[in-house]
């Protein structure tokens, strides 16, 4: 596996790949890898003969009361595991190289950001978005895969693909779990045992509001008090939950022909979120 930290090097190395007729498929990630990051090289590989992950914790997707700076950075072990899933290269840049002094462009989406998450972690979705294009732009790739664990960021990076006319196909891996249901996410290390143990409430209501949704039930206030409720009972403080339409992302008041439920909760300190499908 290569590893390269500037992006001119990058993308000297895209170039050669191209010219010499291979496809290039980037899996971006901010590291502290797990199984969910894993089913994503994996995806990438099913489409592309050559697979770039990127590891970069960008601090522009961070709010100035959350995690940036005890964000898990384990980058040894997050080699050995993209080595052992055939990784061709690793593009790891420093936050000089990716915000140089003087750096001052934002990507910015106006409608799809004003829900969900983005009405909770301002300025979020403009520093995933002017990221994303940003590592497009040194790992050239015809595909990139990402999750669909963070729904709105999905539909968001497809979203800025349509109106830039990036050549890019962006494909989504479904979402990882443990056992016990809980989305594997780089934050459950937060997690002390009894935290953990109430994190499974997130999965749980979700799996509530599609057994209402498949036995009749189209009001929403219900399938959100519902959720509510499983997540409170564990012990965890909900963010939000949502009905949504799985495409503009707006909160539904009664469940049509397409409806996806969301949730971000905090489980002690820790925000974690996940989405179902209830209908398509
Ligand atoms: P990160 O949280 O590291 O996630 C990287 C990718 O892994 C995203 O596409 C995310 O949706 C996916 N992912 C996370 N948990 C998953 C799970 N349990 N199952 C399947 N996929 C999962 O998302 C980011 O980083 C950043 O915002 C980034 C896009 C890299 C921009 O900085």
């Amino acid at each position: 596996m290569e590893k390269i930290e500037t992006i001119g090097a990058m993308q000297q190395l895209a170039r050669k790949w191209l010219l010499e007729g291979h496809t290039i498929a980037v899996v971006p990630t901010m590291g502290a890898l797990h199984q969910g990051h894993l089913s994503l090289i994996d995806l990438a590989r099913q489409h592309a003969d050559k697979v770039v992950a990127t590891i970069f914790v960008n601090p522009t997707q961070f709010g100035p009361n959350e995690d940036f700076d005890g964000y898990p950075r384990n980058s040894e072990a997050d080699e050995l595991q993209l080595q052992a899933h055939l990784t061709d290269a690793l593009f790891m840049p420093t936050s000089k190289e990716m915000y140089p002094d003087g750096f001052e462009t934002r990507v910015e989406l106006t409608r799809l950001p004003l829900h969900l998450c983005g009405m909770r972690r301002e300025g979020h979705f403009v520093g995933v978005t002017t990221v994303v294009l940003k590592l497009f732009n040194a790992v050239q790739p015809q595909l990139a895969v990402f999750g669909e664990k963070d729904y709105q960021q999905l539909m968001i990076v497809r979203k800025m693909v349509r109106d830039l006319n990036l050549p890019v196909e962006i494909i989504a891996g479904p979402t990882v779990r443990a056992e016990d249901g809980l989305a594997m996410s780089s934050r459950n290390r937060y997690l002390d045992i009894h935290e953990r143990k109430a994190a499974i409430s997130i999965y749980q209501a979700l799996v509530r509001a599609r057994q209402l949704v498949n036995s009749g039930t189209v009001d929403t206030i219900i399938l959100r008090q519902a959720m509510t409720e499983i997540i409170e009972q564990a012990g965890a403080n909900v963010d939000y939950v949502a009905v949504i339409h799985p495409e503009s992302l707006e909160e539904l008041n009664v469940v049509g022909a397409k409806a996806h439920a969301a949730i971000a909760a905090f489980v002690g300190r820790t925000r974690l979120i996940d989405n179902i499908r209830l209908k398509d």
